[in-house]
């Protein structure tokens, strides 16, 4: 198969890009590098463009003459949604449709999408599953949640076939220690309390302290990139025109924002500071997958169930390279 990887450059995306090329596929980044790093891009598969771009991607999908597309490119920090909406609807929004109508235009009919935890609403049963109301509360799922539904919509009309990947929290390193999360705005918990286990930040925000949970912190489901990665191979040998699917994917456990941070102590074996702030806007106390139809249905097996072994890749990373993909 051949595979165009919008965002193949970022941190899900690259795992993603690695694993397929390392099973032999013929897969590329298409990347604008916002967030990208060219260094976890195997050599001679990045191509630098933006999916605002729909003449260039056009172009690169018939050049390559792409079977596949895997859609990763998105603005994606639920606190600067709330700020700049603009650019969210214009990179998740606008930005997708281009991707569509490129796909139309050089004929490709298979796409399988990043969605996101943060298309449910907040307050509901846990574990979330894949039936359960998707009433975004923050500009970033709401632009998400539009994405879905238009591929949908497409997918209906013009014959493609869709897999969403609705991810809970993307953690973890490759498991050589070569490969990791590297942003240069970084927002994502597991990093933000490494980068100052090496001396990159002073100490570690926590927001909020007073949720309904068992230690006040909120409580996420995290889920390694090798994890997420398998689930994209699978989704992509199971996809046809005419499949339309969307699973969760999360581990089932819930961790607290405390117990993140104790597993990260226990990896670099010393206390990390931090500090109890207030809450911040859009962040749900508790977000739980329920992941048992991809299970079921696709055969998906995570590695990394636990919260330590996650940790300890991410710290491998880390104190390997203390400057990320520059170190
Ligand atoms: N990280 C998570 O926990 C998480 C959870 C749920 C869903 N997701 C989704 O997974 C996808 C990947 O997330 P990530 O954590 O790897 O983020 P990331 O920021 O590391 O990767 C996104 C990539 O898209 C690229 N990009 C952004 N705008 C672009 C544009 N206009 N044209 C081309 N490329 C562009 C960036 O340069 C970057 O390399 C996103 O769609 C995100 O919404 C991530």
């Amino acid at each position: 198969m051949k595979i165009v990887m919008t965002g193949g450059a970022g941190y899900v995306g690259s795992a993603c890009l690695r694993r397929l090329v390392r099973n032999g596929h013929d897969a590329i980044a298409y990347d604008n590098m916002l967030e990208g790093n060219e260094r976890a891009v195997p050599e001679g598969r990045l191509v630098v463009g933006d999916i605002n771009d729909r003449a260039h991607l056009t172009s690169v999908l018939r050049e390559t003459q792409a079977d596949a597309v895997m859609h990763f490119a998105a603005l994606a920090s639920v606190p600067d949604s709330i700020g700049m909406p603009d650019r969210y609807y214009q990179t998740n929004v606008v930005g997708t449709m281009n991707v569509l109508e490129a796909m139309r235009a050089a004929g490709v009919c298979r796409i399988i999408f990043s969605s996101t935890a943060a298309t449910y609403g907040f307050g509901q049963e846990m574990p979330l599953r894949e039936g359960s109301a998707q009433l975004p509360e923050t500009p970033y799922g709401t632009t998400k949640l539009a994405g879905e539904r238009m591929i949908h919509d497409y997918a209906q009309a013009f014959g493609m076939g869709y897999t969403h990947l609705r991810y809970f929290n993307a953690s973890g390193a490759d498991a050589d220690g070569q490969y990791g999360e590297d942003r240069r705005l970084e927002g994502h918990l597991i990093p933000l309390t490494l980068l100052v286990a090496v001396g990159r930040r002073e100490k570690l925000l926590i927001y909020g302290g007073d949720y309904e949970t068992r230690d006040g912190s909120c409580v996420r489901d995290y889920v390694h990139t090798d994890d997420l990665a398998q689930a994209h191979e699978l989704a992509l040998h199971s996809l046809e025109p005419g499949t339309a699917r969307a699973y969760n994917l999360g581990v089932g456990q819930g961790v607290t924002v405390l117990e993140v941070l104790r597993a990260c102590e226990r990896a670099v074996g010393r206390p990390i500071a931090h500090e109890v702030v207030g809450r911040r806007p859009g962040d749900p106390g508790v977000l739980v997958a329920s992941a048992d139809k991809i299970v079921k249905e696709l055969g998906w097996k995570p590695k990394y169930p636990e919260i330590d072994q996650i940790v300890a890749t991410a710290w491998a990373w880390h104190s390997s390279h203390p400057q990320g993909y520059a170190s």
